[in-house]
């Protein structure tokens, strides 16, 4: 039998490679993406092997995470309740593709994978591996096994040898890509205690960000941030760059309790200073941009991305056919946003755009304002009619009663 796990490192999938090769007797291969800016390829191939891998794949694909991934969901502005870019939940559909794709080249029985029974990853690979090999076995250990605990599962590690991380065993379950990183379990449980700063990874604490606010500018060009201070990047690498920035200003801390697709509140913190700073950035462009009606219904589009890449239906009509509208909507959506970075804060100063709807001889004060003042009491006349209608039926009912 042979098996293509989808691979961290982590202490699950490295349980998980040596209990699918016991239990199935199987022979496993695994398989990583690359999609944080710290992963080392060769310590993921010499892990694998020593635990015990039959074959050992390693693809880098930070590239096709920002363009294909990243870049839709926030043109969408899709914050999962309001706060959560989506970073993990990302990266599932991904992922999933890949072990699909490396099953099919090696014509395994079966794919696995290294997510628990209560969490929100198992359903997004899951679906996505429902999307592209409906018959495909998947297999996933930590809903099977015996061992309850991570404890146990570190005992299980040391009896048979595998190399477990040695450095300082973090309390903490960390998921980690350059969109973000998330954070969880440990005394983070207790959504009423404030976070320890041992539990955030890069971001600094507020009273070591500079005293200097900085300024950064930010273009984009149907959606998509190009430039950073005049200099183009390619996407992956600006949102590498804007993560250190924003990190150093102790910016895109997120403490949330949300709502998971199995029904559990969970806390959790999440670390994303580039998807704050491009979220909040390309909602100013939109601001200029898009017509009222378009803005508003966008709110509702959000949302609802947001829902779909949380519970995993990334390959989905809906989600698909949501693309199509944005990418009609975002045809205007170019132009440059100034954001003041300083203590914790993100806050837009400026943006401009060629295609802003923005119209300075309707919006002024001034003398040289054009707006015709008149036309406004036959707008608010006929505007308001169903108010006045109402009213005078009240004072009807009233009169009537005396
Ligand atoms: N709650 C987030 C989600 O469902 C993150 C899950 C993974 N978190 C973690 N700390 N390992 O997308």
């Amino acid at each position: 039998m042979k098996i293509v796990l989808a691979y961290s490192g982590g202490l699950d999938t490295s349980v998980a490679l040596k209990w699918l090769k016991d239990k199935y007797k199987a022979k496993v291969i695994t398989y990583t993406a690359t999609i944080g800016d710290e992963i080392n390829k060769s310590e993921i191939e010499k892990k694998a092997k020593s635990t015990g891998a039959f074959k050992v794949y390693v693809e880098d694909l930070k590239k096709e995470f920002a363009n294909e991934f990243i870049a839709p969901t926030l043109k969408a502005g899709a914050l999962y309740e309001g706060k959560y870019p989506l970073a993990t939940a990302l990266s599932r559909p991904l992922i999933a593709s890949g072990l699909v794709e490396i099953a099919r080249k090696e014509k395994a029985d079966a794919v696995a994978h290294g997510c628990t029974g209560k969490g929100n990853d198992q359903v997004r690979f899951e679906l996505t591996i429902f999307s592209f090999a409906p018959n495909l076995k998947i297999i996933a250990p930590l809903r099977e096994w015996e061992l309850k605990s991570r404890e146990e599962e570190i005992e299980y590690a040391k009896k048979h040898h595998i190399p477990v991380s040695t450095t300082k065993k973090s309390p903490y379950s960390i998921d980690k890509n350059i969109w973000g990183t998330s954070i969880e379990c440990g005394v983070l449980e207790d959504p009423d205690q404030e976070p320890p700063e041992d539990a955030w990874d890069k971001t600094n604490p507020i009273d070591k960000t500079p005293d200097k606010p900085q300024y950064i500018k930010i273009y984009f060009e149907n959606g998509i941030p190009k430039k950073l201070d005049g200099n183009k990047y390619e996407l992956s690498a600006l949102i590498v760059e804007l993560n250190s920035i924003g990190a150093k200003h102790g910016i895109g801390r997120i403490d949330m309790v949300e709502d998971r697709l199995v029904g559990i509140k969970s806390r959790e913190l999440y670390e994303a200073p580039a998807a704050v700073m491009l979220h909040k950035a390309l909602g100013e462009i939109e601001n200029l941009t898009l017509d009222r009606e378009t803005t508003h219904f966008k709110e509702v589009i959000s949302s609802k991305y947001a829902q779909l890449v949380y519970y995993g239906l990334w390959y989905s009509d809906l989600k698909e056919a949501l693309d199509s509208f944005l990418e009609k909507i975002h045809e205007n959506t170019t132009g440059e946003v100034t954001l003041k970075l300083h203590k914790a804060n993100c806050i837009v100063v400026g943006r401009n755009s060629p295609n802003s709807l923005y119209n300075t001889k309707m919006a002024t004060y001034s003398p040289e304002d054009i707006f015709n003042h008149q036309s406004a009491k036959g707008f608010i006349e006929l505007f308001g009619l169903p108010q006045k209608i109402q009213a005078l039926k009240i004072l009807e009912k009233q009169k009537k009663k005396k």
